[in-house]
């Protein structure tokens, strides 16, 4: 064979053999499982897998018992702030989606725990953008809702006296009292325009109207004249084509940031709990993307986000971040530091206990009957693996989905010895 026929040899070896991966059946029962459970990109995918150290789960449910419960004590001085703690692919953003899921989970079973959670993939360049991030999370739409049902509340409390003190003086019209009842019926009551409509033609004054709208959102929500005038023009946009959340991101702008950001985050929080939500977490992911930030930014970073998390005990904060970037904020705002770390967990490498509960945990997923056995990993492959990923959650898993494959496409029976590992190494190298 001659050289360039031995390359289209190899050409073709390599075809067939990509083919015949592709056309494989992909059946993986000969493995005890349906599919192949662990993540290809290792990213965080099934969040309803619990933490495998036992100090660790503890944590998080003292944590979210202690801010739920302690969220009326006003003479409560500590706040609650959450960091999780880890180097890279250690699990930081997986535990955070895992503590969400049980807040989430309350939120729809236990009558007694209302809580909202918002989760921000990075933390922005200011508290300010994250505070946008958690209005795009509630969706401004659901913000408008959610203020209408404290006035349509306000308003209902007493229809007599709203028929009283808004139906027109000079208006033609004469509707007569009983037809306001029409205004609290569903979907007229649920949606504010719809409202106005019905209101106006029932020769309703719009000008009153209005003025109770906004003495009730300074009363119930937030006493600033500004943000009362923005929740308004929220409810009942007046420039053509304005984005409800560009009206309302309009009110962050010019001098006095950060009094307004607390103002802004303080009538959110407002409006959620008027709406019978105790508490809002926020959960910022990779929060020591900061340390990137320049010096100045960074101060200001750390400064206005310790006066939001300052005032507000209606919020509590999840961060995850390096060591590195912790130390990084306790030198420049210990202050801050003290409020983020009120709970701390560190995130460790896995051990060989906590590797082969990974591996059973994912397996399950993947298994008609659950059960505690690695199979089709072997002991002494797990082992290798623990050694080549040095307890790194995502090598690890990245190798746990790779050994599946290869076992697949190779025929490779169970279990799997350290060999598979030695010629996956191979294969890639
Ligand atoms: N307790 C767990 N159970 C199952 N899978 C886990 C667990 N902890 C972490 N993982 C998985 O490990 C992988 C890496 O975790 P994750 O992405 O959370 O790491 P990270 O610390 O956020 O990494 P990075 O610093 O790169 O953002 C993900 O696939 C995640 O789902
Ligand atoms: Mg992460």
């Amino acid at each position: 064979m001659t050289d360039f026929e031995k390359m289209l040899d190899e050409i073709r070896k390599t075809i067939r053999k990509e083919i015949a991966k592709i056309k494989i059946e992909r059946d993986y029962s000969k493995f005890g499982i349906k599919f192949n459970p662990f993540p290809p990109a290792a990213i965080a995918r099934y969040p309803q897998l619990p933490p495998l150290d036992e100090q660790v789960y503890k944590k998080i449910l003292r944590f979210i018992a202690s801010t739920y419960s302690k969220r009326e004590d006003e003479k409560f001085g500590e706040y609650a702030g959450l960091s999780i703690v880890g180097e890279y692919g250690m699990g930081k953003t997986h535990l955070m989606k895992h503590i969400q899921l049980i807040i989430d989970s309350l939120n729809k079973s236990e009558t007694e725990f209302s809580a909202l959670t918002c989760f921000i993939d990075r933390p922005e360049d200011s508290p300010q953008r994250v505070i946008h991030k958690i209005i795009e999370q509630i969706g401004a739409d659901n913000l408008r809702k959610l203020l209408w049902n404290v006035l349509i509340e306000e308003f209902q409390k007493d229809t007599h006296a709203f028929y009283e003190k808004h139906k027109s003086a000079e208006t033609l019209i004469m509707s007569k009292k009983e037809e306001w009842s029409r205004l609290f019926i569903a979907p007229t009551k649920t949606n504010p325009l719809e409202f106005l409509r019905e209101f106006r033609k029932l020769g309703g004054n719009a000008k009153t109207l209005e003025e109770d709208c906004r003495r009730i959102i300074k009363e119930k929500i937030i006493p600033d004249d500004v943000l009362a005038e923005r929740y308004l023009d929220l409810l009942f946009p007046t420039k053509k084509g304005e984005l409800s959340w560009d009206i309302l991101a309009g009110y962050i702008i010019r001098k006095d940031i950060q009094r307004k950001e607390v103002q802004f985050l303080n009538s959110i929080v407002q409006i959620l709990k008027e709406n019978n939500y105790n508490m809002l977490y926020v959960f910022i992911d990779e929060f020591e993307d900061i340390s990137k930030l320049s010096k100045i930014k960074l101060t200001n970073y750390l400064l206005t986000l310790n006066t939001l998390i300052n005032r507000e005990r209606h919020w509590a904060v999840i961060v995850s971040l390096t060591q590195d970037a912790l130390t990084l904020i306790k030198e420049r705002s210990p202050p801050l530091y003290d409020r983020l770390t009120s709970d701390i967990i560190q995130l460790k490498p896995l051990n060989e206990e906590k590797a082969k509960q990974l591996i059973i945990n994912y397996l399950n997923l993947a298994r008609e009957d659950k059960s505690e056995d690695i199979y089709p990993f072997s002991e002494e492959l797990v082992l290798q693996m623990l050694k080549i990923s040095k307890g790194n959650y995502r090598s690890f898993i990245r190798l746990a989905h790779k050994i599946i494959e290869l076992s697949l496409i190779e025929d490779i029976r169970p279990p799997f010895t350290k060999e598979v590992l030695e010629r996956l190494i191979g294969e890639e190298e």
